[in-house]
């Protein structure tokens, strides 16, 4: 029974004074984004689970938090893009565009948990729809590192790459739609150096291994050996469109009533093969196109030395540096927003786990937090929206933190554990002084001051310690003759020093945070008072 009671693992419990550090980010990230012209909307947590299913991928989907729910399925949110994207869609399409949106809110992904990755966590971003090119680009990149700039971050560092200049490369390649899109998906796998190379490698053994789907199918009188059969198809299908090549192979199967099996179609038996035909011509370029993501990956590094060292791998392997302006562009432009050249890292090979990226990519790292917890992750998609149903193709692109990690970046580097949350405690003396009391208290808040009001009856002495134990850094004392003179007693607690002051000048004086220095005790409206 206990254990139905615990919290469910992967999400947090924040005690006051994180939870009011995550919620002071999320506002200082909202005014930032808001110095840039983006608005604040609200989207639900609650979507359809087709919404992620459309281009999230595979990587979102074995992480969603899905269920059916009266004939529904529904999930919660993985990331907000894609639900700022059907936002535009249901409400924006008629209004002129650029369009830029800010959003915060929790989201959910089935991970391993472990420090700093989380089943629940928040994301801060912003969406701009309508934009394209560099100068939209930079804009985004250079919000995304000023944002954490502003916040006291000094150790951060923005990473960048571009699909579309790599789906530009692989074409020279010779790769197709499917196999550009295998290997710009596989460039986030191979991060993980050797590792990721034999995953990405066994992927593609399955796909051109003679894996039971796509096996050629039975046939009681043939002699032909599967790779015999393959090898002729694959002749007799060279050179022709897909139509052609699926009308041809169809044909064959029909006309040599070859038994295709009770489960599969003769139809999608002839998709099948046509799909591994068309992968075995593409699988030379996709592992010299592997090979090329690795070699961009190792020579990243800041402009604009990566930029030579990319083109010397551009031209082993004979490919046109044209493509590689769309990014110069972008680095040349964040250079005006005052983002240090020393701050970025240029990496072509970079990869991003979301499937809709199609043009600059974008993460940034804190040294303090290691190169496993990226604080931010975003980039341009402009297929997405069309996807989710606008009538247009419409450019987008965004970016999103993720806030917790920001607060463990701060933490571990930035600044200290925090302000308490209280600054000043206003204590009565007796019951006759609670009233009173509450004026002072309210006076004080009204001056925009965090005020809290003893209400357990504790006591003076037994007050000031639990104060002083929570880093508070101002009491207030309120009794019979501050209640009959209009003053209040304020004890600085770090100076242990007490000063008597006109109710009015209370909270100019908390606010100002000085220690009484002794010119203080002749300033009108302020007595030293001995200690209580
Ligand atoms: P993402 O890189 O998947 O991008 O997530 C954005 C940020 O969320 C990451 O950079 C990271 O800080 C944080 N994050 C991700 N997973 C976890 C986790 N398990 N625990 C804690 N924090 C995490 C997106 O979600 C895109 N929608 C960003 C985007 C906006 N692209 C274009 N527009």
């Amino acid at each position: 029974m206990r254990q139905q009671l615990e919290r469910v693992r992967g999400t947090n419990d924040w005690p006051p004074l994180d939870a009011r550090q995550l919620h002071d980010l999320v506002r200082a990230l909202g005014d930032s984004f808001a110095s840039y012209g983006y608005e604040h909307i609200e989207v639900p947590v609650l979507e359809h689970t087709d919404l992620f299913r459309l281009k999230s991928g595979e990587d979102i989907l074995t992480k969603l938090y899905a269920f059916p729910y009266r004939g529904r399925d529904l999930c919660l949110r993985p990331e907000l893009t894609a639900s700022v994207g059907r936002y535009y869609v249901d409400h924006c399409q008629a209004a002129a565009l650029p369009q830029r949106f800010a959003y915060a809110g929790p989201v959910f992904r089935y991970e391993r948990p472990r420090q700093g990755r989380y089943r629940q966590f928040t994301q801060s971003g912003v969406e701009l729809i309508g934009p394209e090119g560099p100068a939209a680009d930079a804009e985004l990149a250079a919000l995304a590192w000023q944002s954490l700039a502003r916040l006291g971050l000094d150790d951060h560092r923005l990473e960048i790459g571009h699909f579309g200049v790599m789906a530009a490369l692989l074409r020279t390649l010779g790769l197709d739609d499917r196999a550009r899109s295998f290997v710009i998906a596989s460039m986030q796998d191979l991060r993980k150096a050797e590792r990721g190379r034999a995953q990405v490698d066994a992927r593609l053994d399955e796909l051109f291994g003679a894996g039971a789907e796509d096996q050629p199918p039975d046939s009681a009188d043939t002699t032909n050996t599967a790779d015999d059969l393959l090898a002729t198809l694959r002749r007799l299908v060279a050179g022709l469109d897909e139509q052609h090549a699926r009308e041809l192979i169809l044909g064959l199967l029909q006309a040599s009533h070859v038994s295709v099996g009770r489960t599969r179609s003769a139809a999608d038996v002839a998709d099948g093969l046509l799909r591994k035909l068309r992968w075995q011509d593409q699988a030379p370029g996709i592992r010299r196109a592997l090979e090329l993501a690795e070699r961009l990956r190792s020579v990243r590094g800041s402009p604009p030395a990566a930029f030579d060292r990319i083109r010397h791998v551009l031209t082993d392997y004979r490919l046109d540096h044209a493509p590689l302006h769309r990014l110069e562009a972008v680095s040349t432009q964040l250079g005006a927003y005052g983002v240090p050249p020393a701050a970025v890292t240029v990496n072509l090979g970079l990869g991003r786990g979301l499937p809709y990226y199609t043009g600059l990519v974008f993460e940034i790292y804190a040294d303090s937090l290691g190169p496993a917890q990226q604080l931010c992750g975003g980039g341009r998609y402009d297929g997405l929206l069309r996807l989710l149903g606008a009538n247009a193709d419409v450019p987008a692109a965004g970016f999103a933190f993720g806030v917790e990690r920001v607060k463990l970046a701060l933490d571990s580097h930035a600044r200290p554990a925090g302000t308490p949350t209280t600054q000043v405690q206003v204590i009565p003396l007796g019951a006759d002084d609670c009233a009173y009391a509450v004026t002072a208290a309210e006076q004080l808040r009204q001056a925009g001051l965090r005020v809290e009001l003893e209400l357990m009856g504790r006591g003076v002495k037994g007050t000031l310690r639990q104060a002083a134990r929570r880093g508070i850094p101002f009491c207030s004392i309120v009794g019979p003759e501050e209640r009959l003179g209009g003053t209040i007693t304020i004890r600085n607690m770090a100076a242990h020093q007490e000063q008597r002051v006109a109710l009015a000048d209370a909270a100019r004086y908390c606010q100002e945070d000085r220690v009484p220095a002794p010119a203080d005790r002749q300033a009108g409206g302020v007595t030293a008072t001995g200690a209580r």
